[in-house]
């Protein structure tokens, strides 16, 4: 006759094994669909990085004196303290105007396949150009960040090492370009990483469940990929139309950049990295609790209510998604000169 303990064991066992059989079949599945950030810095189209242009277009994303007012640098609204963003509801720009939309996080912003909430900015070096320029964000004008730039002999030492053997290196596309270089360091690392990496450990029970919910109830259908959502268009609600609180007339969304009728109401997926550090939520900032933008995506996108064990669920898994910010050490920039442009509030 077997010992008893001996068959508890061999019980014990199977059920281990049962259940890692289960694990790695949700970790199969999940790598199906999304992607691990990569262990290096991604090559940009166009754009060397180099040592030189990250820390140059550090200094950029930094310098207030890129907006008119001198007040509003790109960190105003991404600030890299607070997750990459601003936690207001809708950014506070030049001359205390209030903009139409929040303001994503830069973090992993590399990874998705076009910019803004309406996808308008093909990359980030096109996109770094508009908040300069936007009337409600920094004001500015082309020309005069290349004349406030050239008024700093250090700039000037930088753009010439950062772009070499080129006539003109301080431009307003070298501008753009060093802060695209910038941006694609700012990669964040997260538990939901090292479990697609095959480290089963990294995910609790919890988490594993919510990512088992989230791919179930078809979330994953428009959030995956390496960010979970940036790389594809739907309606905000598309089975059915969140209440004016949530997404307001006004705002059209993609209608805006393609003038189709098919465009209104239509956004990017929000990417999902970090997003329990980016409250508050949606492109109006309306909703401040994520369990209630999980559940608002339920009913808008998918035509099911997720009740509030799911809903707590969900948002453990997507808690796997905060990942480690790159240290950030706050850069000493060049000071300013008596050529250097006078700082304006006026509203234009
Ligand atoms: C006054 C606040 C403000 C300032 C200053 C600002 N931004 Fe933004 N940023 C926003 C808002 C709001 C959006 C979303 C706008 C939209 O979708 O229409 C945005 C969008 C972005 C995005 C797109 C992210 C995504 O997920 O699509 C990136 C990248 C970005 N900004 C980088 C920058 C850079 C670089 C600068 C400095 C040159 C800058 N921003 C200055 C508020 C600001
Ligand atoms: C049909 C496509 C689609 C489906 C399905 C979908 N979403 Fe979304 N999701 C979007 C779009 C589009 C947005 C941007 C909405 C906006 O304009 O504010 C979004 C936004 C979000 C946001 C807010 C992001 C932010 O930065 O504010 C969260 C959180 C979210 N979705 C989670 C989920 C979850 C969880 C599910 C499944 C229950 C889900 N989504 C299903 C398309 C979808």
């Amino acid at each position: 006759m077997t010992h008893p303990l001996k068959v508890l064991l061999g019980t014990l066992s199977a059920l281990a094994l049962a259940q890692g059989a289960a694990a790695s079949e949700l970790r199969e599945r999940a790598q199906e669909l999304f992607s691990p950030l990569p262990s290096t810095i991604p090559a940009l189209n166009d754009n060397m990085i180099t040592e030189e242009k990250i820390d140059l277009g550090k200094a950029l994303f930094f310098d207030p004196r890129m907006s008119a007012s001198g007040v509003f640098s790109c960190n105003s609204c991404h600030n890299l303290a607070t997750g990459g963003d601003d936690n207001m509801e809708t950014s506070i720009g030049h001359a205390w105007q209030k903009g139409p939309r929040n303001s994503p996080t830069v973090l992993n912003a590399v990874f998705n396949e076009a910019q803004f909430w309406d996808g308008r900015a093909a990359d980030l070096a096109e996109q770094a150009k508009g908040p300069v320029q936007a009337g409600v964000e920094m004001a500015n004008t082309p020309d005069n960040v290349v004349a406030t730039l050239m008024s700093m002999p250090q700039y000037i030492d930088w753009f010439t090492a950062s772009f070499p053997g080129e006539e003109n290196p301080v431009s307003f596309d070298n501008f753009a370009k060093a802060i695209e270089a910038y941006e694609a360091t700012l990669i964040t690392p997260a538990p939901f990483d090292a479990f697609l990496n095959g480290d089963e450990a990294a995910l609790n029970e919890d988490q594993k469940t919510g990512l088992a919910l989230f791919m179930d109830k078809g979330c994953s259908s428009c959030h995956n990929g390496i960010n979970l959502g940036g790389n594809g268009y739907y309606p905000f609600g598309l089975i059915e139309k969140p209440g004016a609180d949530v997404l307001p007339p006004d705002d059209r969304g993609r209608f805006a950049v393609t003038e189709t009728a098919d465009d209104s109401y239509v956004f990017r997926a929000a990417p999902l990295r970090n997003i329990d550090q980016t409250a508050p939520y949606f492109h109006s900032g309306k909703v401040w609790d994520l369990k209630v933008a999980v559940q608002i995506m339920g009913t808008s996108q998918l035509g099911e209510e997720i009740n509030d064990a799911e809903a707590d669920q969900i948002v453990a898994f997507l808690g796997a998604l905060t990942g480690k910010m790159p240290d950030v050490t706050y850069p000493v920039l060049p000071a300013e000169t008596l050529k250097t442009p006078r700082p304006t509030g006026e509203v234009k």
